[in-house]
């Protein structure tokens, strides 16, 4: 993991610690904003800030920048009221990656407010296997069954169980440094086109 990774996932124990996390708004491209912004201040210029480059990643590439703002406002009007809209919204903002770099991080933790706010469950990343994860996110932009699937055989009503949180957390970080193995990835990752 490199320095950025680990200092970041610092700041994201903190996020939890602090209860900072109750102050970000639920379900909005702000939300996410601010949750990107405490995860990588002082880490990256670009923290919080929506991106102006295009980027790909494993051959598939994300919305085009120049469209963003408009895409992100019909993304966070999206409804959020069953576990299948919900997990419909969150594969939008993955196609849209509104960021640089950290979008699977930040994202994954918009996803858990608002399965929190609206189901009183969260997503118990610990048991989501990497591998199984990447392909289903993978998979999702053309079907999100596979993902749906996957996440909701990993739900959990403990939703303030600091475990649960902080080794869910860590998973998150986890899935990143996929790239350092995969030379596809890593050529797409955050450089732009
Ligand atoms: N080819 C792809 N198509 C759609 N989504 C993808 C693809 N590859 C990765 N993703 C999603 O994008 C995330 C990676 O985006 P990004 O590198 O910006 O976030 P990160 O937080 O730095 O990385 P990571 O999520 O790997 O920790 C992955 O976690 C996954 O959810
Ligand atoms: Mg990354």
């Amino acid at each position: 993991m490199k320095n950025i990774d680990r200092e970041s996932l610092e700041k994201a124990y903190q996020l939890f610690e602090s209860n900072d996390i109750d102050q970000m708004a639920i379900g909005t491209t702000n939300g996410l904003m601010q949750i990107h912004r405490y995860l990588f201040d002082g880490l990256y210029d670009f923290a919080g800030q929506i991106r102006k480059l295009n980027i790909s990643k494993g051959g598939f590439r994300f919305a085009t920048a120049l469209y963003l703002p408009e895409i992100l406002v019909k993304i966070e009007q999206m409804p959020e009221t069953t576990f299948e809209e919900i997990i419909a919204k969150y594969v939008e903002m993955n196609i849209a990656h509104p960021f640089m770099e950290g979008n699977g991080r930040s994202m994954r933790i918009w996803l858990d407010q608002i399965l929190k706010n609206r189901l009183q469950k969260v997503v118990n990343w610990q048991f989501v296997d990497k591998i199984g994860h990447l392909q289903a996110m993978e998979r999702s932009p053309i079907n999100d069954l596979e993902l749906r699937t996957l996440l909701k055989d990993n739900l959990t009503s403990d939703v303030n169980n600091r475990e649960i949180i902080f080794k869910g957390i860590e998973q998150s970080y986890y899935y990143e440094g996929y790239k350092k193995e995969d030379d596809s990835s890593f050529y797409g990752d955050g450089q732009g086109l």
